[in-house]
């Protein structure tokens, strides 16, 4: 398929359907125990229906905004997902450069199949702006030294992913070994050292693993100094109040960069984040990856976003709120955006379209993006994001077929 032919989202996931790996398409698509939450991620936008203005002046649609005070041309940035190599040889380096040629921020994954610098140094110009995604090792002196290496590379944001790795739902794992495998890299990415980087450096990323070596070697602990207590516990606030006391004070001081916290999943953890002074937050549940502390029906970021607009709308003026899961359509975008949301991130889109056609499959994902919110905008009598406002949508309580 050439990819002029490809006009959504939608079009670039069946040519990477095609190309890729049987292997790399489950890692990539997979999701938790039966997948309702992945499906329901992306179902939960056809809940929400706009009430469009007319008769107001729409020649000029500026779709720009900006995250954490960087400029974007759409409210969209890449969300960090692992292992890009899987579906391409050159990996992430399509996504930093079609990020680059398009303006969009990449967010990097801890476990890139690149490193940092390597990701870095793919960039078009020192200036374009990358965020990066740390799983927080346990030992708070090595995710120092992996923060501040960041740091200096240039990276202008730590985004902690807060829905953490304890070990996952093995059902898919005895079904589908060829997931296991996956899921294996993934793990031991998340636990590997500093010291692995140079390996990564010489391209040789010794990815291989047991199941044993996976619960043996990666942090279960995380952010979560209690880890256990709360797993046995199941206190979700009480979890979030370990990291609120004691990890985001430690990485104020490590680093000045901007602190996002990643995988934010219900009102109050949102207030207790705005309490604890971050920057931002990203409501998601990882897109629903077995291999993370994804709960199957945790409910779509979505609905936790419209749920803090009607509980807590004050959380909105304390910091920055996205969502990432299951967007998929400019549409999708812009629901977000008028009930609050700075952005939105995309994962597996980018990892589609950097499969299926390299850099350029990059370029063409935002380029339908915008087409699709510049066209919703119009159609919306919005001329700017500040005109997307929350009276422009409505909660159905019905699902269309
Ligand atoms: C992810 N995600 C993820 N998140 C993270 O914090 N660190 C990671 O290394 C990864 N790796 C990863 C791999 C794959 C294959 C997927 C699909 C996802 C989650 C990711 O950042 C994001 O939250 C979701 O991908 C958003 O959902 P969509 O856009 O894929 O539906």
């Amino acid at each position: 398929t050439r990819i002029n032919q490809i006009l959504s989202l939608r079009d670039m996931e069946d040519v990477a359907l095609k190309v890729l790996s049987h292997k790399a398409m489950a890692y990539y698509s997979s999701a938790a125990d039966d997948e309702i939450t992945n499906t329901e991620n992306a179902r939960a936008f056809s809940r929400f229906f706009f009430h469009p203005r007319v008769l107001r002046p729409i020649s000029q649609v500026d779709p720009s905004t900006s995250i954490l005070g960087i400029k974007s041309p759409i409210p969209i940035f890449v969300s960090g997902a692992a292992l890009a190599k899987l579906g391409h040889p050159l990996g992430e380096i399509n996504i930093t450069r079609g990020a680059g040629r398009t303006n969009i921020i990449q967010m990097v994954s801890s476990n890139a199949s690149l490193s940092p610098s390597q990701i870095a140094a793919g960039r078009l110009s020192p200036s374009q702006p990358l965020f990066f995604q740390l799983y927080k090792n346990k030992d708070n002196a090595i995710a120092a030294q992996r923060v501040r290496e960041v740091e200096e590379l240039g990276y202008r944001a730590i985004f902690l992913t807060v829905d953490a790795p304890v070990s996952g739902n093995r059902e898919r794992d005895i079904r589908a070994p060829f997931v296991l495998e996956a899921q294996e890299r993934e793990a031991e990415a998340i636990s590997r050292q500093p010291d692995d980087v140079e390996k990564e450096v010489e391209g040789q990323v010794n990815f291989y693993g047991t199941a044993g070596a996976l619960l043996q070697h990666m942090d279960l602990d995380m952010t979560f100094s209690e880890a256990r207590d709360v797993i046995t516990r199941k206190l979700w606030d009480h979890a979030i109040y370990t990291i609120l006391g004691q990890t985001i004070p430690w990485l104020r001081k490590v680093t000045k960069l901007p602190i996002v916290l990643k995988g934010i999943q219900c009102v109050a953890d949102a207030v207790l984040a705005a309490e604890a002074g971050v920057d931002g937050i990203l409501l998601s549940n990882h897109g629903g990856k077995p291999c993370c502390r994804q709960l199957e029906y945790s409910l779509p970021p979505l609905e936790v976003l419209y749920k803090i607009r009607q509980q807590r709308p004050d959380v909105f003026d304390k910091l920055e709120v996205y969502i990432d899961g299951g967007v998929r359509r400019g549409t999708d975008v812009l629901k977000a955006v008028c009930l609050g949301a700075k952005a939105v991130g995309l994962g597996r889109p980018f990892l589609y379209a950097q499969s299926a056609y390299g850099e350029a499959g990059v370029i063409q994902a935002v380029r339908i993006l915008q087409r699709e919110i510049v066209l919703g905008m119009r159609l919306m009598g919005a001329t700017n994001v500040n005109e997307l406002v929350p009276e422009m949508v409505e909660r159905v309580n019905w699902q269309p077929l």
